[in-house]
């Protein structure tokens, strides 16, 4: 089992800030757990469905929740047309992770959470399907509008979320293996208890504000590279290794310059993240099936050269970076693949924060100057 570090300091790290019934992280089984299940079990018997369902209603669904479930995504899925005109305007040279904020932004316009009695919240969840529903739309529709100038049709009849999103930006229905491991990718970045973006979105939650207002605050915090934009800095670091010896040998001169490596270490974890394993797998049956000699051997050579010089292992993004590419998804969609999963996560802990909330607002250690006097302003050298 990967186990938590102890660790108390900067970065809050190793303080307990609240309480929740959503997951734990290096506590039991294999390191990872929503609602007291196993990722490791979920990723192998599971849609991404029925994580969302347990994640946000509580529970795992029946067959017949399932398919009620997928039924009422489905019909969520077209973005208003006031929406598009927005993503329209966004530069092909744009971050995606901007235009999924914007777009998460500019839904909250249109479609406001009614937040009329202060905190009561009637229409939560049904902002959350909206949300899980149209955000492959957006992003997909921004992308192929501005790389390709096609306007995509966002209602591709696909019953899953992954393979609506591979349809969508490549135009064609999946493969089941595809599928499968967008599921699964789904699955295994969907929760991660208090990260960073999570956290983000309780204290806005704590607030009694919008849940449009929490997510999007929670994307622009999944952002950044030492949270989820690893995933895309791990990719642009392997692609331009040749082969594993050639990786190796730059990986040895970027420890040597002290340099961070992207996809590897965890704030939590101390020995694995139980989410590799998995989609190191997946990543090597993608690798094969496209006929890959190059990206996945250096993946693996990365992984033994940080190891046996550091200790360190890799996080969920590394081979997130290798499968998503044999899968054709273009790098800069990386990150928001991660928001169409965690959002689940994010509104689940919203939900959680509302049920018993009490404003987030700790405290600080003083380190500037001692009170004074403001010296008038004729005066001041
Ligand atoms: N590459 C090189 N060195 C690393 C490293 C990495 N990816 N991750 C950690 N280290 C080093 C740290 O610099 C630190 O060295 P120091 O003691 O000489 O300063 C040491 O290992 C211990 O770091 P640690 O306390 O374990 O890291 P953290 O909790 O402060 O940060 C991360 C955790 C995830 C932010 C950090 O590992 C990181 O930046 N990883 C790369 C980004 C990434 O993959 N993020 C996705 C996380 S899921």
């Amino acid at each position: 089992m990967a186990e938590a570090k102890k660790l108390g300091g900067a970065g809050l790290r190793g303080q307990v800030a609240g309480k929740t019934a959503l997951s734990t992280v290096g506590v039991s089984g294999s390191g990872l757990t929503y609602r007291g299940y196993d990722v490791k079990d979920l990723a192998e018997n599971c849609e991404f469905e029925e994580v969302a369902h347990l994640i946000l209603k509580g529970a795992l669904p029946t067959q017949a929740e399932l398919d009620a479930y997928k039924t009422k995504l489905q019909g969520l899925r077209s973005l208003p047309a006031e929406l598009k005109t927005v993503l329209e305007q966004i530069p092909k040279e744009a971050h995606p992770m901007d235009v999924i904020r914007t777009g998460c932004s500019m839904l909250g316009n249109l479609e406001q959470e009614d937040t009329s009695t202060m905190g009561v919240f009637p229409t939560q969840e049904a902002c959350v399907d909206r949300m899980l529903a149209c955000f492959p739309s957006i992003i997909c529709y921004w992308y192929r509008f501005s790389h390709d100038g096609v306007r995509i049709d966002e209602n591709t009849g696909d019953a899953s979320i992954g393979a609506h999103f591979l349809h969508m930006l490549r135009g064609e229905k999946p493969n089941e293996l595809h599928e499968r491991v967008m599921n699964v990718s789904l699955i295994l970045y969907a929760e991660h208890e208090f990260n960073a973006s999570t956290f983000t979105a309780r204290v806005c939650a704590s607030t009694l504000s919008d849940i449009h207002s929490c997510i999007t605050g929670a994307i622009g915090t999944l952002r950044g590279p030492l949270h989820g934009g690893a995933n895309e800095a791990a990719m642009d670091m392997i692609e331009k290794f040749t082969d594993a010896d050639h990786a190796e040998k730059e990986m040895m001169g970027m420890l040597e310059r002290k340099e961070k490596i992207m996809g590897f270490g965890h704030a939590i974890y101390t020995e694995s993240d139980p989410r590799n394993a998995i989609i190191k797998q997946w990543a090597e049956k993608l690798g094969k099936d496209v006929g890959d000699t190059v990206l996945y051997p250096v993946s693996v050579r990365c992984e033994e050269v940080m190891w046996r010089e550091k200790k360190l292992f890799c996080n969920a993004d590394f081979f997130h970076a290798s499968a998503y590419f044999f899968m054709g998804i273009p790098t800069k969609l990386f990150t928001p693949i991660f928001v169409m999963s965690r959002l689940t996560g994010w509104a689940g802990h919203v939900m959680e924060q509302r049920a018993d909330n009490r404003i987030i607002r700790p405290s600080a250690d003083y380190t500037g100057e001692e009170l004074r006097a403001v010296t008038p302003i004729a005066e001041r050298g």
